[in-house]
C-alpha cells in the first residue's frame, strides 16, 4: 500500500526512481511523485499513473532523490495530495497512516505552519522542519519526529543542500539496497522488486530503525537510539528474485501470467517435500515438532483471499487430523473479546506478510498468551514471518496483480501439508494414507495444467457475463470457500456484484434474488455432496435462473436449456478445491477483459494492505 523508492548515487538516479515506481505501482496507483535534489529541490507530481510522471521527468538529471506511488488514505487522489509533501526545503514520502496526525496538525497550525494538502504526511514534513529549528541535522530531527508519530509508517526524507536521505520505519515495510558495481550508491524501497535493477544486496530494516544513506555509506540507529553495526546487526540478504519474476513477459496482464504460472508455483512450493513418502514437522521450522505436537486446536487468522484459503483448510484439518479448527477474519479477531487458549496453534496466512490486520491479530494472539504461531507466507523477510515462531514459505514468486491467484493455490498446498502433518501427529494416518496424500499433492501441478486448458470455453462464457449486474456463486463442503473466492475475484476486477453462498443456504434467503438476469455459478465436483448440490441447482433452474456449472468429468450433471456445464478433467478428492478455483479465476479475468476494466490495478484497491 503506497510504494517508496529513494536513491543516492553517482549515476543519474531519475531513471532508477521511475523504474522503481513502475515496479511498485501495484502497491498503489492513485498518484505518483518525486523530489530531486540538485542541490535545491524540484518536485514533480501527477494524479495519473507512473507513466505520466515519467513523461514529466524526461530530461531531469539528479543524483539524489525520493519517489512515491500513492494509495489514498487521507485526502482524495489529487495532485495536491500526491507525495512528496514539502516544508521549506525538505520533502517527505510516506507509506502508512499517522493516527495522531490531527493533534500534531493543530499544534503545527498554532505554530504558524500552513497546510496545502489533506494528508497526514504533510504533518511529518512540517514537524521535521519545526524540529530542525532546535536540532542540528536531518538525521537527528527525523529520529525525534519518529518518536512522536503514532501509527504505522515508512518514510523517506530529503533536504536541500544535504547529501543524505533519511528513512525510518515502524509497522510498514522498508528495506535498503546496497549499490553494486561502478555505479554504486545506496537505495531504499518498500520492496525488493523496485531495487533489483540496481542491486541484489538488501538490508531489511526493523521497526523503529532510522537510517541515513549517502553515496558512500549507510548508518542505522535502532528504536532505542543505539547505533548499529552494519552488516553485523542488520544482515545483508542476497535477493534470489530474478528480474524475470517481476516482468510480464508475453502475457497481457500480470493476473493472466500468475494464473498460468500456477503449475510452476505449486511445483516450487512442493519442492521442499521432494520425493519423501513421509512428512517431517520440521517443514514448519525447528521448533515445529514440539509446538505442533502440543497443539490441541487450530485458529487461522487472515484477510480476503488468504482467509478463503483458511476456510478450506478448516475442512482438511478437522477431517484429517480430528482437531478443532476455527478461522477468523483478522480485523475482527484483533478487536473482539475472545477466549484465549495457550494450547491452540495460531496460523497466520498472508501472501505479502505485511497485511496490517493479520500482523496485528498475531500480535494480539501472542499478547493473550498464545505462543504457538505459524506463518504461511509468500515473502520471506516479511513482518508476519518474523512475528511468528514457525513458518512455511510458499514459493509462488512475486504476485503483482492485485487479485490474488497463485498465492492462493500455493497457500492451499501449504495448508494441506499442515493438515497431513497434524493428522500424522495425531496418529490418524497409516503410512499408505500419508503416501497417497503426498502423491496427490505432487500430481497437482499437472492436474492444474490440464484445467488451464479449459480457457477457450471459459472465455466464451465470460462474454455472457460481462453485461450482468450481479452473480451468485454456489458451492458445498470444502468447495463453499471456493465459491466465496470466485465471487471475490469477479467483484474485485470486473466490478460485478457477486456473492458466494453454501448451496444449501440458498432457500433461506438468496433464492429470492434469482431470475433470468442473475447468473448462478456453481462448483460441482463429483464428491459426496453432489446429489445434494444438484437438488439446489434444480431450485435455481425452476426459478428461471441461468446456471453455469463447473463439474468434474464424471459428475452426472447434464447440460440442458439454462444449464451450461464445463467439466474439469479429473476428480481430485480432498485437493479438488485447488483445481476448482482455477476456472473461476479465468472466468473473472476474461469477464474483466470484456468489460475493459484495469485487470491488474482495479479501482480503489492496492496490493499489500499495510494500513488498517
Ligand atoms: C484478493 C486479495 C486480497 C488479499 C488480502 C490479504 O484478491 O488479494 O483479498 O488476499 O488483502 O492479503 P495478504 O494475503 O497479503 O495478507
Amino acid at each position: 500500500m503506497c510504494g517508496i523508492v529513494a536513491a543516492v548515487a553517482a549515476r543519474n538516479i531519475v531513471p532508477v526512481l521511475i523504474e522503481g515506481l513502475t515496479k511498485l505501482e501495484y502497491r498503489g496507483y492513485d498518484s505518483a511523485g518525486l523530489a530531486l535534489l540538485n542541490p535545491t529541490l524540484t518536485r514533480l507530481r501527477s494524479v495519473g499513473r507512473v507513466g505520466e510522471l515519467a513523461v514529466q521527468a524526461e530530461g531531469q538529471v539528479a543524483h539524489h532523490g525520493i519517489a512515491h506511488t500513492r494509495w489514498a488514505t487521507h485526502g482524495v487522489p489529487s495532485e495536491r495530495n500526491a507525495h512528496p509533501h514539502v516544508s521549506g526545503g525538505l520533502a517527505v514520502v510516506h507509506n502508512g497512516i499517522i493516527e495522531n496526525y490531527a493533534e500534531l496538525k493543530q499544534e503545527l497550525i498554532a505554530g504558524g505552519y500552513a497546510f496545502s494538502s489533506d494528508t497526514d504526511t504533510e504533518v511529518i514534513a512540517h514537524l521535521i522542519q519545526h524540529t530542525l529549528k532546535s536540532t542540528p541535522g536531518l538525521f537527528e530531527a527525523v529520529r525525534l519526529v519518529a518518536a512522536r508519530l503514532v501509527g504505522a509508517y515508512a518514510i523517506a526524507v530529503v533536504q536541500e543542500w544535504s547529501d543524505a536521505i533519511v528513512v525510518a520505519r515502524h509497522g510498514a515495510p522498508l528495506l535498503l539496497g546496497l549499490g553494486q558495481g561502478e555505479n554504486g550508491g545506496n537505495y531504499a524501497a518498500s520492496d525488493a522488486s523496485a531495487l533489483l535493477q540496481v542491486t541484489r544486496r538488501m538490508i531489511y530494516l526493523e521497526d523503529g530503525d532510522v537510517a541515513e544513506l549517502t553515496r558512500a555509506a549507510i548508518r542505522i540507529v535502532d528504536a532505542g537510539g543505539t547505533a548499529l553495526n552494519v552488516p553485523g546487526d542488520r544482515p545483508v540478504h542476497e535477493s534470489t528474485l530474478s528480474a524475470d519474476d517481476v516482468e510480464m513477459g508475453d502475457y497481457q496482464h500480470y493476473m493472466q501470467k500468475e494464473i498460468f504460472e500456477q503449475p510452476q508455483a505449486l511445483a516450487a512450493t512442493l519442492e521442499m517435500i521432494g520425493g519423501a513418502q513421509t512428512l517431517s514437522p520440521n517443514l514448519f521450522g525447528v521448533a515445529a515438532p514440539e509446538m505442533l505436537r502440543g497443539a490441541r486446536s487450530v485458529l487461522i487468522l487472515a484477510c480476503g483471499t488468504s482467509y478463503h484459503a483458511g476456510l478450506v483448510a478448516r475442512y482438511w484439518i478437522e477431517q484429517l487430523a480430528g482437531i478443532a479448527c476455527s478461522v477468523e477474519i483478522a480485523s475482527e479477531y484483533r478487536y473482539r473479546v475472545s477466549v484465549p487458549n495457550p494450547e491452540q496453534l495460531v496460523v497466520a496466512i498472508s501472501q505479502s506478510g505485511e497485511t496490517a490486520d493479520t500482523l496485528a491479530s498475531v500480535k494480539h494472539a501472542k499478547a493473550l498468551g498464545m505462543g504457538r504461531t505459524l506463518a504461511i507466507c509468500n515473502v520471506p523477510e516479511s513482518a508476519i514471518v518474523r512475528e511468528c515462531a514457525l513458518r512455511f514459505l510458499t514459493r509462488a514468486g512475486p504476485e503483482i496483480g492485485v487479485a490474488s491467484t497463485k498465492a492462493f493455490t500455493t497457500q492451499l498446498a501449504a495448508l494441506f501439508l499442515l493438515a497431513v502433518t497434524l493428522a500424522k501427529q495425531a496418529g490418524r494416518l497409516t503410512p499408505e494414507q500419508e503416501g497417497a496424500h503426498l502423491k496427490a499433492l505432487r500430481h497437482l501441478p499437472v492436474a492444474v495444467q490440464k484445467v488451464l486448458a479449459l480457457e477457450p470455453e471459459i472465455r466464451a462464457w465470460a462474454t455472457q457475463f460481462a453485461d450482468k449486474q450481479h452473480a451468485l456463486f454456489l458451492g458445498r463442503g470444502h468447495h463453499y470457500p471456493i465459491a466465496l473466492e470466485g465471487a471475490l475475484k469477479l467483484k474485485e476486477i470486473s466490478y460485478i456484484h457477486a456473492e458466494g453462498y453454501p448451496a444449501g443456504e440458498l432457500k433461506h434467503g438468496p433464492l429470492a434474488l434469482v431470475d433470468k438476469d442473475m447468473p448462478v455459478i456453481s462448483v460441482a465436483p463429483n464428491d459426496a455432496l453432489l446429489e445434494k448440490l444438484k437438488s439446489n441447482l434444480k431450485e435455481v433452474a425452476a426459478r428461471g435462473g441461468e446456471l453455469y456449472v463447473f463439474a468434474d468429468a464424471d459428475s452426472a450433471v447434464d447440460q440442458e436449456a439454462g444449464v451450461h456445464v464445463l467439466r474439469l478433467p479429473e476428480h481430485y478428492g480432498l485437493l479438488s478445491p485447488v483445481l476448482h478455483v482455477v476456472p473461476l479465476q479465468l472466468l473473472s479475468y476474461h469477464t474483466a477483459l470484456v468489460k475493459g476494466t484495469d485487470v491488474d490495478k482495479p479501482r480503489n484497491l492496492a496490493k499489500s494492505v499495510t494500513v488498517e
